[in-house]
């Protein structure tokens, strides 16, 4: 069966600047799929391509089984909801939301019910005769995805929809936004540079870098099993520390030599053999610090380190702990935090200890930066 969309190949240069590698991505019908970068990796660009608002140097933009690369952005089954809202000043909420279907001459009937369908699910009926410059950027936000939501997209475009908001109405955006998609099933493709937006609410997400897709996946494997180093850096917070293999201990484990660190025993999902080189990404959560070296059955990495930081939050402490030349990252989650038990301090000497199966393995070497530009 063919894919629900699919971009094949797709490729766009502006002059020398290559803005979209070669690429190949597909949608699942209903799915939340992001694409999630730092700005300039093309995300905008990509999301154009699909509406049509640009065309690809090559490759093909393909819906349903129907090769839509060369329509213009009205013969496409698809909507777009822009950063600014997009508007128009001039008319009542109810009329921004009808027009899709004005425009489109359906029957006045149908447009009444669908557009007070619409004031429903975004829940704006008592809004429904201001005009945008009377109400707030978090409803007309919701304005301009009804706006779209009434031609009944096959697929939605949202780029970066709550930038403009500040953090708590973006938060609250995010939950209404999951709440609107589950009532329509429209598959949505939301463009954005915050990894939490993505995180919380996307089915699958691509991670884009200077053009191109570095890892494609749901949230929590991209974010326990990061294809790149790019992906390890950019997704949440890491430790990525670098050595070669010393000695396969069975078909699981292997020991490594890791630079400033010593010999650590990590899980072998890649099959690697003594001499290769790897990176080793470990979650600051993933670490235990204790004062005391703990005990362990021997299948436990143990470190000595020295606390040169802290930041107590309250459910959790942040540590900054030197090793060697390198500093790590350390985040503590307090479950049963005593009040008589004598916090870890600043300078004191600690273990770090993490189990094998917690590091997770990067093979290749980060691509210098500026390849892909
Ligand atoms: N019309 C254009 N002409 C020339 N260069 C462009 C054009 N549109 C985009 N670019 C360049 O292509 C690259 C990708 O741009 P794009 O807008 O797709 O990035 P983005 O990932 O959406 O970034 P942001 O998060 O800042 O919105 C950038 O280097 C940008 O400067
Ligand atoms: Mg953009």
């Amino acid at each position: 069966m063919a894919a629900f969309i699919e971009l094949r190949d797709i490729s766009k240069s502006f002059g020398a600047l290559q803005a979209v590698q070669p690429t190949r991505l597909t949608l699942e019908k209903g799915e939340i799929f992001s694409l999630l970068g730092p700005s300039g990796c093309g995300k905008t660009t990509l999301l154009r391509i699909l509406g049509g608002f640009i065309e690809p140097d090559a490759g093909s933009v393909i819906v349903e089984g129907q090769d839509l690369t060369r329509q213009p952005p009205n013969r496409r089954p698809i909507n777009t909801v822009f950063q600014n809202y997009a508007l128009f000043p001039h008319l009542t909420i109810r009329d921004n939301i009808a027009f899709g279907l004005r425009m489109a001459r359906r029957p006045r009937a149908e447009i009444v019910r669908e557009t007070e369908a619409m004031l429903d699910l975004i829940q704006m009926r008592g809004h429904a005769d201001k005009r945008p410059d009377s109400i707030s950027g978090g409803q007309k936000q919701r304005v301009a995805i009804a706006r779209a939501l009434i031609n009944k997209p096959r697929l939605l475009l949202l780029d970066e929809p709550l930038a403009a908001l500040d953090l708590k109405l973006r938060q609250h955006m995010l939950l209404e936004l999951e709440r609107i998609h589950d009532e329509v099933g429209t598959t949505f493709l939301y463009v954005t540079h915050d990894q939490g937006e993505a995180m919380g609410l996307s089915d699958r997400i691509a991670v884009m870098n200077a053009g191109r897709v570095e890892q494609v996946g749901p949230p929590a494997a991209i974010y326990e099993a990061p294809a790149s180093r790019f992906v390890a850096d950019f997704i949440g917070d890491t430790n990525i520390l670098d050595g070669d293999v010393l000695e396969r201990i069975d078909s699981n484990y292997l020991r490594l030599g890791l630079d400033d660190f010593g010999p650590v025993l990590a899980w072998n999902d890649k099959g690697l053999k003594p001499g290769d080189s790897v990176h080793l990404s470990i979650r600051p959560e993933k670490f235990t610090i204790s004062r005391e070296r703990p005990a362990g059955d021997g299948q436990v990495n143990t470190i000595r380190g020295r606390v040169v930081d802290l930041i107590y939050l309250g459910a959790q402490t942040k540590y900054r702990v030197a090793v060697g030349e390198r500093h790590l990252l350390v985040q503590q989650q307090h479950q049963r935090f005593q009040l008589d038990t004598r916090p870890i301090r600043w300078d004191e000497d600690v273990w770090i200890s993490w189990h094998p199966d917690d590091g997770y393995m990067i093979l290749e070497q980060e691509a210098p930066s500026g390849e892909a530009g």
